[in-house]
């Protein structure tokens, strides 16, 4: 058990993810609960501060998610905000009601209690980010007003003695200015946290907890090269060793080199000491995927291949005791397991385990943190940051940026296209970072190339070709779940295209694909 931690109770609304990152942004540990876990549960935890989220109902419809009134009376301070304000405003006798007019976007707030303990050190007037169609319109008793806005006569009030605070909109989104700040001042000034929960303590505690609980045993770990398996990699080696054995199967489906960087890293050369198997079935996917067009058949093919070369090297590394995932806090909660949100996606790494490995025990270092937190733990085990800033790569790979049929031939079309592609993008970033001190608008979150199925005549020198197109995507996503194509300056991708002509046999023209998600999708298959 951390020595503190903050509690996120989640009534559905879509940032509360965020809330709690933000949490931890002030080193304080911070996870997410359902608004249905019962209250006995959340005193056992004996909690710093609890913070309602949003949420997209009505607090004062009958069905709507509701929370004992106790909660408020434990003398553990308690943070509203959006539904969680209101719900609170609606548990403790205060009054909440639909406006007329939606309150939405940036706003201007005015705070009118100067010496709040959540405002200290916040502008006389602040931006702050509402989203909302109820509103407080008469506070609880015991509660005064600490912030309004010009269509919102309760931005913000608190029962000070009570350690009760509730925010109409959210602090937690980075266009409130001063939020973090806020949600600083909830933690440090109101609930009284130090603040200690550090990615090195992290790091530290968690190889002790591994020694732990592995004992002598031995672990099974299958590392794709991604970011999450290579951090639980890192972690697992430093805590146990050889006891570990690390599985990398190269489908040949890698970007360009990864494979060799995989290994440069966790081979026999390289840093980390753990056992090291490296299975290079390109051969065996590409005869696997012959003739195979249909986006989905491919997907299956390779995911089916994987998983018995994965059972192969497990049988012939016999009975272990644990089995190692890269599983990561969002994948809890997306699972549904963590807090309210509805299940986004079914995790493979959560919950469903593999019935050919010979274990007894699954293992999971990296299931409190997040993406980020993820990429800091993998900074402070010394993993390369080309490794550890790894674009999000699916696991079939390449497979679903071919059009067409995969084979050795295309994957080598591709490979060449998207290192020269990510060469130049990051280039022209670290370029406009160099100049302005930030990364420009259009950074992408996902850029790649892809191949098309399309062959075409072009000229090159005095002879005529015909060539593949390569597509380039670029994307600008907050959740992957919808995307912009992003706006790579002309000249970047001019260079780019030049580039590829130039140095890929193979390809004569270069398309910039400028679909948004939807409809389109992010990958390209
Ligand atoms: P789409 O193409 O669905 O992609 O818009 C959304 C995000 O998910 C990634 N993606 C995958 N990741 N296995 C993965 O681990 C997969 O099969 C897979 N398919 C898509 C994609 O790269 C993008 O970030």
């Amino acid at each position: 058990m951390k020595e503190e931690v903050v509690i996120v109770l989640d009534f559905g609304g879509q940032y509360n993810q965020l809330v709690a990152r933000r949490v931890r942004e002030c080193n304080v540990y911070c996870e997410i609960y359902s608004y249905r876990t019962d209250i006995e549960k959340i005193k056992a935890m004996n909690p710093k501060g609890i913070i309602l989220t949003g949420g997209p109902n009505s607090c004062y419809e009958p069905d709507s998610p509701t929370y004992t009134d106790e909660l408020f009376k434990l003398g553990i301070p308690v943070l509203g905000l959006c539904y969680g304000a209101q719900l609170m405003s609606h548990v403790l006798g205060g009054k909440v009601e639909r406006a007329d007019v939606r309150e939405y976007g940036k706003t201007e707030v005015f705070i009118d209690k100067k010496d709040s303990k959540i405002f200290q050190g916040v502008s006389a007037q602040t931006t702050c980010w509402m989203s909302h169609f109820d509103y407080i319109s008469k506070v609880a008793p015991g509660f005064e007003i600490s912030a309004h806005t010009a269509d919102c006569p309760v931005a913000a009030a608190e029962n000070e003695a009570e350690k009760l605070y509730a925010i109409q909109f959210h602090p937690e989104v980075l266009h409130t200015a001063e939020g973090t700040k806020m949600i600083n001042n909830f933690v440090k000034n109101v609930c009284g946290c130090k603040g200690d929960w550090k990615m090195d303590a992290f790091v530290e505690n968690t190889i002790k907890e591994i020694r732990e609980k592995v004992g002598d045993g031995k672990v099974l770990l299958a590392l794709s090269g991604g970011v999450d398996s290579s951090v639980a990699a890192g972690l697992l080696s430093r805590a146990i060793g050889k006891q570990l054995t690390c599985v990398f199967v190269d489908h040949g489906l890698l970007r360009k080199d990864e494979g060799d960087e995989v290994e440069g890293v966790f081979g026999p050369n390289g840093q980390f000491d753990l056992n090291f198997i490296r299975v290079n079935a390109q051969e065996r996917y590409y005869k696997k995927l012959a003739g195979v067009t249909e986006p989905e058949a491919k997907r299956k093919i390779i995911g089916e291949e994987f998983i018995r070369i994965f059972e192969e090297e497990a049988k012939k590394i016999g009975a272990v005791d644990f089995l190692a995932q890269g599983t990561i806090y969002p994948d809890v909660v997306e699972s549904g397991l963590g807090g309210e949100s509805a299940v986004i996606k079914s995790h493979h790494n959560v919950g469903g385990l593999p019935d050919f490995v010979d274990f007894k025990e699954i293992i999971e270092p990296l299931r409190d943190l997040f993406k980020d937190e993820v990429r800091k733990a993998g900074l402070e085990l010394g993993i390369p940051e080309k490794l550890v800033f790894r674009q999000p790569f699916p696991g079939p790979g390449l497979g679903i940026r071919i059009i067409g049929e995969v084979n050795a031939e295309k994957v080598r079309i591709v490979q060449d296209a998207d290192y020269i592609y990510r060469d130049e993008v990051d280039k022209a970033v670290a370029a406009y970072k160099a100049e302005h001190g930030t990364a420009p608008s259009w950074m992408p979150n996902q850029y790649f190339a892809a191949l098309t199925n399309m062959r075409s005549v072009g000229v090159m020198g005095d002879e005529r070709t015909y060539d593949y197109a390569v597509a380039l995507r670029a994307v600008n996503t907050v959740d992957f779940m919808t995307a912009e194509a992003a706006e790579i300056p002309f000249a970047v991708l001019q260079s780019v295209m030049s580039r590829i002509i130039n140095e890929v046999r193979g390809v004569n023209r270069v398309f910039y694909d400028l679909t948004s998600k939807p409809p389109g999708t992010i990958e390209f298959e």
